[in-house]
């Protein structure tokens, strides 16, 4: 029996989650009010949060499981990409509890977890995994990639965007229009109640598999100036048709190069993992796209879309039967590819 403490704290969300065998226990999050007034994540305001809360957010974890420390196999901590100073609360903290329960640490990367994160079973009846090779569209604040999973520890990145995230766009383009941050749950709410086709934006072309979305923020920006000079209230008018015409502007992008790929590399396993893979646009496009081309679609449950500790603790589970552990002396990066 394998069990593993998941620690998750990269960047505004502390969480902690357990894993026995692959199979979800707990998974507690606590998120940080704290930044909406800044419209963005303070870096230092989210690290004292983290201090906060990381010991109530593990008991809670430990107490929901119904594990006592001692049946911890091991802990695995998101070791970056994140914000340095949030990374380190949950290394240090990870540091100590090996240290004092004498068990093995287990490095995560982020990004590596989001992927993985399809492997966690609710159950042991749970047979959804996705099997290898599969291609999984990774969607969040800061990345939109395109990446090979060919096992779950050899993964290949063959798209990602080459200026603004998906989430970026969405949350860029909800500020101009006022609504608050991060803007990409707003605009996915009052999507629901325009049409998609009122207006068009401008799409990107750009070979391969890469992404671009600052083109489509510009070109966002400049028709709201000119309607706006015309008629100062065209924002709150239109509201619901800017949001529908803008998330199905990204939902296309964002679909037209994994599509390509699926094909060029004859892979029906299609996948979606990060923040922006609640977004319930590209959620009926996956479904689409399932019914149109016979792919074997895999959708996050939403406590699995933003940041959490199960994929942490999924991603360490994989790790540890692998038996690849790091020592005391390992420090948090903030930059780092999958
Ligand atoms: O993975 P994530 O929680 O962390 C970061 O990478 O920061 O992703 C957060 C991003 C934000 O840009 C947020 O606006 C976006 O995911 N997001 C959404 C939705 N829910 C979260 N974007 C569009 N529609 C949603 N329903």
């Amino acid at each position: 029996m394998v069990t593993i403490l998941g620690i998750e704290s990269s960047c505004d969300d502390t969480s902690a989650a357990v894993i026995r065998d692959g199979v979800i226990l707990s998974n507690v999050i606590a998120g940080q009010a704290v930044h909406e007034r800044y419209g963005g994540v303070v870096p230092e305001l989210a690290s004292r949060a983290h201090q906060q809360n990381i010991i109530p957010v593990v008991h809670d974890a430990l107490k929901q499981a119904g594990v006592s420390r001692e049946e911890l196999s091991a802990v695995a901590f998101t070791r970056g990409p994140g914000l340095l100073g949030s990374l380190l609360v949950g290394t240090s903290f990870a540091k100590g509890l090996s240290s004092a329960l004498d068990i093995p640490m287990i490095e995560v990367n982020h990004l590596q977890a989001h992927v993985l994160a399809h492997f966690i079973k609710e159950d042991e009846g749970d047979t959804s995994q996705p099997s290898f090779p599969f291609l999984c569209l990774l969607v969040s604040g800061g990345n939109s990639q395109i990446i090979l999973v060919k096992s779950y520890s050899v993964m290949e990145i063959i798209g990602q965007t080459i200026d603004d995230a998906a989430g970026e766009a969405f949350d860029k383009c909800a500020k101009v229009m006022g609504l608050g941050y991060p803007g990409g749950p707003v605009v996915d709410r009052l999507a629901k109640l325009g049409d998609p086709e009122r207006f068009t934006f401008s799409k990107p072309r750009i070979e391969g598999y890469d992404y671009s979305f600052s083109g489509l923020k510009t070109s966002f920006l400049y028709f709201l100036r000119d309607e706006l000079k015309e008629d100062a209230d065209f924002i709150e008018k239109n509201r619901n048709d800017l949001c529908a015409s803008l998330q199905k502007t990204i939902v296309d992008i964002l679909m037209n190069k994994l599509y390509h790929a699926t094909k060029d590399l004859r892979i029906k396993e299609v996948a979606v993992a990060g923040g922006v893979s609640a977004n319930s646009g590209l959620r009926s496009a996956f479904e689409d796209y399932s019914r149109r081309y016979g792919w074997k679609i895999h959708i996050p449950k939403f406590a699995y879309t933003t940041d959490n500790a199960a994929m942490v603790a999924i991603t360490g589970y994989h790790k540890y039967l692998d038996k690849q552990f790091c020592g005391p002396e390992v420090v948090p990066y903030a930059r780092v590819s999958i």
